[in-house]
């Protein structure tokens, strides 16, 4: 079935929002031509400034309390002592008082301090990446996280000789489970008993001159692995040049969400403060050598989240920036054009009046100017209904 409408042209033709004005009234100027110039100039690199922003992403970083108090932690370490794995031992002990580790989940590999030139090479690469990324992190921690790359540098390559002498060092590494409240992870002479009431090391045959806490720290890192978390510790070698040093590293774990385009994922950012000092207790420095992290949970977490505008909150920006500086433009070229014919209105009048046929236009008075022998398009009549056929759904 067909349906016929009449929509009266009138009624349509007085809704028009956008009155025309013959081109005879329309008077164009230099100035204002210079003035369209500039504004197509600034649209368009509005334009494509906002486009840009649009297609880029930003991230938002949001604080928020911890809630997820019984989760575990996990800790991953791989260290490196210059002391073979019989004269040391590694634990973690954290405020509840319990003693965390599962003797398997930490392995201890005896090995050699000296690295081979490939891996000597690999650990210097780490090295410099790291201090890199600790100074740079701001600049380069989103693209990062947005690249969504989680593996930034290979593992160690695997020793290629051995050397002729016995294994001088002891390799830690692991990862082991923790409950999510401040702990201790620590490496000490003698192999750790515990007890009931807190635990002690057993270091017995061993000399002071045995000592040496020279360490290397290959991974020291928190949860799984993750694109774009630097972990500052990793790639740190400390050289003792005293059997009795104590190393201590002072860990503040944040919580960190990241939710990005490509993932998400639960993380740990780590700052660290280190500090190391020699055991004299002849000196009043007290103490026990060996190398400690005390790690401590923050109760707030960070969220990441990585946004976007939409299309239409895109599209209402693009219109807004267009036309704002549309009508901002016409208004000071208004103002520029009436304050120069203020100043300059009788040099202009006089000029015009020389050199053109017709009768100058001035801004102010156009009202009542008629050409003679012009169409006024006003007047060519319009039929009075159009038809507009429907065809139904
Ligand atoms: C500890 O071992 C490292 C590496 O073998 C060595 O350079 C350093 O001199 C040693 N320190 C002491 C106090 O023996």
């Amino acid at each position: 079935m067909l349906r016929r409408r009449h929509v009266n042209v009138k009624t349509v033709k007085e809704l028009d929002a956008f009155p025309k004005v013959p081109e005879l009234y329309v008077d164009k100027t230099a100035m204002g031509g210079t003035f369209s110039i500039f504004t197509i100039f600034i649209i368009a690199y509005l334009v494509i400034a906002e486009t840009s922003y649009y297609l880029d992403s930003r991230l938002q970083f949001k604080f928020e309390p911890d809630t997820e108090i019984d989760a575990k932690l996990q800790i991953n370490i791989d260290i490196t002592v210059a002391m073979p794995c019989g004269r040391i031992g590694a634990d973690v002990l954290d405020s509840t008082n319990q003693n965390m580790l599962s003797y398997d989940s930490l392995e201890e590999e005896d090995t050699w301090w000296e690295l081979t030139p490939e891996q000597r090479a690999h650990f210097e690469a780490l090295k410099h990446m790291n201090s890199y990324l600790r100074e740079e992190y701001h600049a380069i921690h989103e693209l990062l996280w947005k690249s969504n790359q989680v593996i930034l540098y290979s593992e160690m390559p695997m020793r290629s000789y051995k050397p002729d002498y016995a294994p001088n060092a002891c390799r830690v590494h692991g990862s082991v489970n923790v409950n999510k409240v401040a702990g201790n992870f620590h490496i000490t002479a003698g192999k750790s008993l515990s007890l009931p009431r807190g635990h002690i090391h057993i270091s017995a045959f061993m000399t002071d001159q045995d000592y040496n806490f020279t360490h290397r720290i290959n991974r020291f890192s928190f949860g799984g692995p993750s694109p774009g978390i630097v972990h500052p510790l990793e790639g740190d070698e400390k050289v003792a040049d005293n059997n009795m040093m104590l190393y201590q590293y002072f860990v503040e774990v944040v919580p960190t969400d990241i939710r990005t385009l490509l993932s998400t994922s639960k993380t740990y950012q780590y700052s660290v403060k280190d500090h190391q000092r020699p055991i004299d207790h002849h000196k009043g420095s007290h103490g026990i050598p060996g190398i400690f992290f005390k790690y401590d949970m923050s109760a707030l977490k960070i969220k990441v989240t990585q946004e976007r505008d939409t299309i239409f909150q895109f599209l209402v920006k693009l219109c807004a920036t267009v036309g704002g500086i549309f009508v901002t433009s016409g208004l000071v070229k208004n103002i520029v054009q009436s304050f120069w014919y203020i100043v300059c209105c009788k040099f202009l009048n006089s000029e015009k009046k020389a050199d053109q046929h017709g009768p100058s236009v001035p801004l102010h008075s156009t009202s009542d100017y008629r050409a003679p022998d012009t169409i006024n398009l006003f007047d060519v009549a319009a039929p009075q209904s159009i038809d507009i056929m429907l065809k139904p759904q």
